[in-house]
């Protein structure tokens, strides 16, 4: 018998049936014990300088965000729930490809937690590289104080690129063995001049291969794959999302990559999605213009290995 008091009941009426189906497995027996969670290792975000916002993980694959104070943690509840919803309309459900998988939230460790898919799922040597999209990270309804300090930062990429490096965690050398961190400070110093070295920390160009040019390239893919989506979406305005990269470094030393295991050793999606509002109709131009200019330089990139 599910022994779980009422309140850890996760809310999942408005999911579509697989989710509920998945959901289900999940959390009956897994979610059960807190002991099986653990901070979640992240590059970026709140739970990087304060534990008591710490992302958790499970083994099975799954992360607990924690649902921030109203509005931010609501807001990315509904982006979550109402893109996943029976009731999506098609222009809000193609967001579904490019976002962590959602199953729900919970109340646990005295408080709410959405369940996320892990992103980095069973790689062993995660490489991970947080970057904020846009100029503008805030919404309409922000605050002169937060908007004052938003533009302050990262100018030196905000501004002429429109995004910001916000950390990376990264396997380096000829084995792969040398793990690397670059905190926000490391983005904060990056210029119009030296805007080219995050792509070369985060692809380990002293060390590339073949095999990282067919990794690079595949994720050049999933990134032109977002940019088409942002090129006609007229349903949400984003700001303040990242996009995350991740691929397994164990995969680079391999002898020779396919196409498919170049594919399948990386992800490249949108997370954080506390700053979300109605796009009224426009493209998201502020998101545009980043993304464009990260696959410029990606593309660049690739072309000097
Ligand atoms: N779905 C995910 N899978 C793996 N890691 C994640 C996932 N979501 C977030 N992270 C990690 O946590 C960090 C912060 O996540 P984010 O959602 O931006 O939190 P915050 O709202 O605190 O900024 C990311 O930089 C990444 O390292
Ligand atoms: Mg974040």
């Amino acid at each position: 018998m599910d022994s779980r008091s009422s309140s850890e009941e996760e809310e999942t009426n408005h999911l579509r049936p697989w989710r509920k189906r998945t959901l289900q497995i999940i959390s009956t027996e897994k979610w059960r014990k807190t002991s099986d969670v653990t901070p979640l290792p992240q590059v970026a975000g709140h739970g990087s300088w304060d534990k008591s916002q710490a992302i958790l993980t499970n083994k099975d694959g799954c992360i607990l965000k924690p649902i921030q104070a109203p509005p931010r943690g609501v807001r990315e509840l509904e982006f979550y729930q109402e893109v996943n919803s029976v009731t999506a309309s098609p222009e809000e459900a193609q967001f579904l490809p490019f976002i962590p998988k959602f199953f729900g939230s919970c109340n646990k460790r005295n408080g709410k937690f959405m369940m996320i898919e892990n992103l980095t799922g069973a790689m062993k040597k995660p490489c991970i590289m947080d970057i904020k999209v846009g100029e503008k990270t805030y919404g309409p309804d922000a605050s002169e104080k937060k908007k004052a300090s938003a533009n302050a930062s990262y100018m030196g990429t905000k501004k002429p690129f429109g995004f910001s490096v916000l950390g990376m965690g990264v396997y380096q050398g000829k084995d792969k063995e040398e793990f690397v961190v670059k905190s926000k400070d490391y983005g904060k110093a990056l210029n119009k001049d030296s805007i080219n070295d995050f792509v070369k920390e985060y692809f380990d160009k002293e060390n590339a291969t073949s095999n990282t040019k067919l990794l690079m390239w595949d994720m050049i893919k999933k990134l032109e794959n977002i940019k088409e989506l942002f090129s006609q979406q007229k349903r949400f305005h984003i700001f303040g999302s990242s996009i995350l990269f991740v691929y397994d470094a164990e995969a680079l030393m391999s002898d020779e990559l396919s196409e498919d295991d170049a594919k399948n050793a990386n992800v490249v999606k949108m997370i954080d999605f506390a700053h979300v509002h109605p796009a009224n109709g426009e493209i998201d131009e502020n998101y545009y213009f980043g993304l464009i200019n990260l696959i410029n330089i990606f593309k660049e990139f690739f072309t000097s290995i």
